[in-house]
């Protein structure tokens, strides 16, 4: 099993350094502006310097759609866990199921025993939690089958290729931040596609009071350390950690409320619109365990745990 892990490790290093190499060969013409981001630095390097860690600045949101179209968008092996979700909002509306529209800046993404760093980027996309990969009938997985990424990431785009995704490479509104302030408590954030039609916006307003929010941020901590897939090859373990410095106090995850628009894969290639859609915005710092085989997360149940007070104390790995 150490064995089998450390090889799985290795190879995740070749792959970032064989892309840090092909990026760094490849594109000196078109050299990164000085594009300055708000978010705040990554404080899981020092802790975690032998795994690819970053912070995801993001709004997230949950757009309830028919179980049936669920059903129809997503490939028919893989089961919808509706207990699982039920069981974290017992009124989600019935007959429907959640999809998450996630969209965010990965910001200081390092490597850091390697000295291997990654340029910001931005990416978004449509994710399906909740699914059964692995037939446990308990472990949900998340398909992301596609996703805008910032065209002068090559690494991110071609990282994300790599598991099967369908990746299209976008510029964003705004450049190198999760979202634009328009006034006060309303947000904008755009994607669209530079080799495609395919876009997604937001539009948020931020709640007076997160009780009007009708999702427990438990619903998102959970979805959000669910392993992603594509075309399920392999699986990408992301451990998301929601009680940091990064997400309390004055950073506190804030309720949203807002309209999305989209023409993006799975949903064809109709514009749609979702208005009246709450979600929250949120900076987290997360790790990352890329290019896993999903089988061997058989039965994972997550982490979401209560953060890096958490993390410091004791043998950490073992906590998670
Ligand atoms: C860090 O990487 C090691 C080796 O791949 C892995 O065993 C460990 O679970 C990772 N740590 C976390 C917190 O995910
Ligand atoms: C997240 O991004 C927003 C918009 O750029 C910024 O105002 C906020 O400070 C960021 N939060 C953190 C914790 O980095
Ligand atoms: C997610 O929710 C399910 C119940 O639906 C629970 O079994 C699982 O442990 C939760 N995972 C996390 C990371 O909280
Ligand atoms: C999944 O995608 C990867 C990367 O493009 C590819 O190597 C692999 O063959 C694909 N697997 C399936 C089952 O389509
Ligand atoms: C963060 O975790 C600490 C202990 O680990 C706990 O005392 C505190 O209530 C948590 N804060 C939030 C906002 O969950």
């Amino acid at each position: 099993m150490a064995l089998r892990l450390s090889l799985l490790q290795l190879s995740a290093v070749a792959v970032l350094v064989f892309f840090s190499l092909l990026l760094n060969g490849g594109e000196s013409a078109t050299a990164p502006d000085a594009c300055v981001s708000d978010d705040h630095h990554n404080t899981l390097a020092e802790s975690f310097p032998n795994n690819a860690t970053g912070v995801l600045n993001a709004t997230l949101a949950i757009i309830p759609i028919p179980l049936e179209t669920a059903r129809r968008l997503i490939p028919p092996q893989y089961g919808i866990l509706e207990r699982a979700y039920r069981a974290l909002v017992p009124n989600f509306p019935e007959g429907m199921y959640p999809v998450m529209v996630q969209a965010a800046h990965d910001h200081d993404v390092q490597f850091r025993a390697y000295g291997i760093t990654i340029d910001d980027f931005t990416r978004v996309g449509f994710e399906f939690p909740f699914l059964d990969l692995t037939g446990d009938r308990y472990s949900s997985f998340r398909w992301a089958p596609a996703q805008l990424i910032s065209a002068t990431n090559g690494i991110a785009l071609e990282g994300s290729r790599a598991y099967g995704t369908f990746v299209s490479p976008a510029e964003f509104e705004p450049l190198c931040d999760a979202y634009r302030r328009l006034s006060k408590d309303t947000t904008y954030f755009r994607g669209s596609s530079l080799t495609s039609s395919e876009f997604v916006e937001l539009e948020m307003r931020r709640l007076p009071h997160s009780a009007s929010d009708p999702y427990p941020l438990e619903l998102l901590k959970n979805i959000t350390n669910q392993p992603t897939f594509a075309n399920a090859t392999s699986c990408d373990n992301m451990i998301r950690l929601f009680n940091t410095t990064m997400s309390v106090g004055e950073h506190a995850p804030a309720s949203v409320r807002g309209r999305v628009r989209a023409r993006v894969f799975p949903f064809g290639g109709v514009e749609q619109e979702w208005t009246d859609v709450y979600g929250v915005q949120v900076a987290t710092p997360f790790i990352e365990n890329n290019y896993l085989d999903c089988r061997t997360m058989r039965g994972y149940s997550g982490t979401a745990g209560p953060g890096d007070s958490y993390m410091h104390g004791g043998n950490s790995n073992d906590e998670l």
